[in-house]
């Protein structure tokens, strides 16, 4: 298969990506620093994109389309969790910019091919931590910042929109998928505490990409669309706000406005 993946470099994504060019699919990764990544392989192409710029987003879909006219797969995995309130380089709250402005512009870009495919999957990250409800009035945070309702949030923004995605665009398989807490340097900006509980009670990245692996490689008859995996099953989520469809083309909305601009 031919996928495109975010987040690839580390933690749970460089360990789904080993399997992947183990398995024999043929990678694509957008890597903000491929100089540091240490894996070389045939079948894996390298293109540099920092999520956090638009202009890294729509030149790295630019540089696939260019050579693609369809692609398998489409993870988004890649994500960040701030303890500080820090802008993007279009001012934009980097959590939101990174977790949802990044997957979801993305994923708009390469639709198109990825619509070329006999049975082509978007998959996106979430996480367990999506409680809460989407927070309209300040959806950066900018005022009172929250790392934790940031994180939080950004996670129940794609599970709508996946759930919402997996409705409107039939012909593509969508989901979303939560690792479980694994040991990862997710939390590296959030001080000793934070590090030392993902270290003590985290499980290994290996276990980690368990879900996304077997999302890549099961047949789409056996899988769910619009569902939140975890353990390699459809699993509930939280709250109703995860199953609340009408907040979904806000949040499209939202991220529209921000990558017009
Ligand atoms: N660890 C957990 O317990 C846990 C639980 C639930 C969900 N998740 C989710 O799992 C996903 C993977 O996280 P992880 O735990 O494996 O953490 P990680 O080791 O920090 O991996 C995050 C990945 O995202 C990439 N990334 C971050 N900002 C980027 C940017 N601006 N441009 C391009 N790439 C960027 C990182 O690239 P660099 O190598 O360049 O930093 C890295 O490859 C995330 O979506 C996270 O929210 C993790």
């Amino acid at each position: 298969m031919e996928i495109v993946m975010t987040g690839g470099s580390s933690g749970l994504g460089a360990e789904a990506l080993s399997n992947f060019l183990n398995q024999g699919h043929k990678v694509i990764l957008l890597a903000r620093n491929p100089e540091k990544l240490n894996v070389k392989h045939d079948h894996l192409r390298v293109i540099k994109a920092d999520l956090n710029s638009l202009q890294s987003i729509r030149h790295a879909a630019d540089e696939i389309i260019k050579t693609q006219s369809s692609i398998d797969v489409l993870i988004n995995n890649a994500g960040i969790w701030n303890f500080d309130f820090q802008e993007s380089e279009d001012g934009i709250e980097q959590t939101f910019h990174v977790n949802v402005v990044a997957p979801i512009f993305l994923t708009q870009l390469l639709l198109p091919i990825l619509k070329n495919a006999a049975h082509p999957k978007v998959i996106t990250t979430a996480s367990g931590l999506h409680q809460g409800s989407i927070h309209f009035e300040d959806i950066q945070y900018r005022n009172r910042f929250s790392g934790f309702k940031s994180y939080r949030q950004s996670k129940l923004c794609v599970i709508v929109w996946t759930r919402y995605m997996a409705r409107k665009e039939k012909e593509v398989f969508w989901a979303t998928q939560h690792p479980g807490l694994v040991d990862t340097k997710l939390v590296r900006s959030g001080g000793f505490f934070a590090q030392w509980f993902f270290r003590w009670f985290g499980k290994s990245p290996e276990k980690g990409a368990k879900t996304l692996v077997y999302l890549v490689n099961e047949n789409i008859e056996k899988l769910k669309t619009g569902e939140f995996y975890k353990n390699e099953k459809v699993a509930k989520t939280d709250t109703l706000a995860s199953y609340d469809l009408r907040n979904a083309p806000k949040i499209i909305e939202i991220v529209n406005q921000i990558t017009k601009s």
